[in-house]
């Protein structure tokens, strides 16, 4: 079902293509035509669904004062020649699930949804936000058989923008003083790194007691968990909206910036053939530099406690993919 005609596209604009109109996906191309970051195809299998988001979001473009274009489709034959595929698509948690629990049912989704979204824009990179994250990421590097700098997936992102929410509350100070460094894996085995966390550059030590930074990454590591329990159906959306915007802002607009994103690792940090969270420089190119932090033994040991978890998840999903 087709609500609007579609427009066409002009070829130097940064064209995104959404898959999800879920909460996240939703939010996602809200933001990001919104903020101006870039044209937005959003597809989803129920019918309807992203023509009418498209639809609204395009009815407030005169409030919200920009010239985006945005189009809601079911047919995949609508995402071509997008630059940036973003795979939202599969299900939330529930209370009481783990992100684990999603394994067999979203592989499946997103193994498909890469590889048709590939097939009609075959020069993209692709970005995960699908649960679990750093499995999900592996399985569309497999299904679309890209170089892996062109695969990765969002989550250290938000899991160090709530570190940080939860240090500004806590110290009662500017939140854009405040820098944080979530890496590792997107579940209870992250690694929040309080040594490179800092206030306007000052070391977090200088303000925080052990023992009110640790309640605050516990926090952190958690805090998929108490959104889940508190909206009761499904997860967060607004700051995962907000963090794969970032991200995606940070390639179309060639920022430069260094962003934990969950990206392959060959050798880095003693970890092999795995996706998992590590500080990179994004840009047009994708994941162009992956910088390696010296880690303690005790922060490497939870590094490879949390890969060897990812890639179990893997192996999990891989194989249920093959049955
Ligand atoms: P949602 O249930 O609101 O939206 C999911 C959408 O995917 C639905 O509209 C559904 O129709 C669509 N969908 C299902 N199968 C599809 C297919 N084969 N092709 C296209 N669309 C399909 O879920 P929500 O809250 O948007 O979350 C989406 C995913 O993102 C979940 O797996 C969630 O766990 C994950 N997530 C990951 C985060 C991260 O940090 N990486 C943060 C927040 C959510
Ligand atoms: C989150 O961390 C559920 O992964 C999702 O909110």
């Amino acid at each position: 079902m087709t609500v609007l005609p579609l427009p066409p596209y002009a070829s130097n604009t940064y064209r995104v293509c959404v898959i999800g109109a879920g909460k996240v996906g939703s939010t996602l191309a809200q933001r990001l035509v919104e903020r101006n970051v870039a044209d937005v195809v959003l597809l989803d299998v129920v019918p309807g669904l992203p023509q009418a988001i498209a639809l609204d979001l395009l009815q407030a473009r005169g409030l919200e004062g920009h010239d985006r274009r945005l189009i809601g489709t079911n047919d995949y034959a609508d995402t071509a020649d997008c630059d940036l595929i973003v795979i939202t698509a599969g299900k939330p948690r529930q209370p009481g699930m783990s992100r684990e629990d999603l394994l067999p049912i979203n592989a499946r989704i997103v193994a498909v949804a890469a590889r048709q979204a590939i097939a009609r824009s075959p020069a993209a990179l692709v970005m995960l936000v699908t649960n679990p994250l750093d499995a999900m990421v592996y399985v569309a590097w497999q299904a679309t058989q890209l170089a892996p700098q062109r695969v990765f997936g969002m989550a250290g992102v938000l899991d160090s923008a709530r570190l940080q929410a939860f240090i500004a509350h806590e110290l009662q100070v500017a939140i854009a003083d405040v820098s944080t460094f979530v890496l590792g894996s997107h579940g209870d085995l992250m690694l929040p790194l309080p040594r490179y966390c800092t206030v306007r550059g000052v070391p977090l030590a200088e303000f925080l007691d052990t023992a009110s930074l640790d309640r605050l990454t516990e926090r952190t590591r958690h805090a998929g968990a108490e959104l889940v329990h508190l909206y009761q159906r499904g997860g967060a959306y607004f700051a995962p909206a907000s963090s794969a915007c970032a991200m995606v802002a940070a390639i179309a607009q060639n920022q430069s910036r260094l962003l934990p994103a969950a990206a392959y690792l060959d050798g880095e940090y003693g970890l092999h053939d795995i996706f998992i969270g590590v500080p990179c420089r994004l840009g047009r190119a994708g994941i162009e530099q992956i910088v390696t932090l010296q880690l303690t033994d005790t922060e490497r040991e939870a590094l490879h406690h949390s890969a060897a978890i990812v890639q179990a998840n893997v192996q999990q999903a891989l194989s249920g993919l093959v049955e």
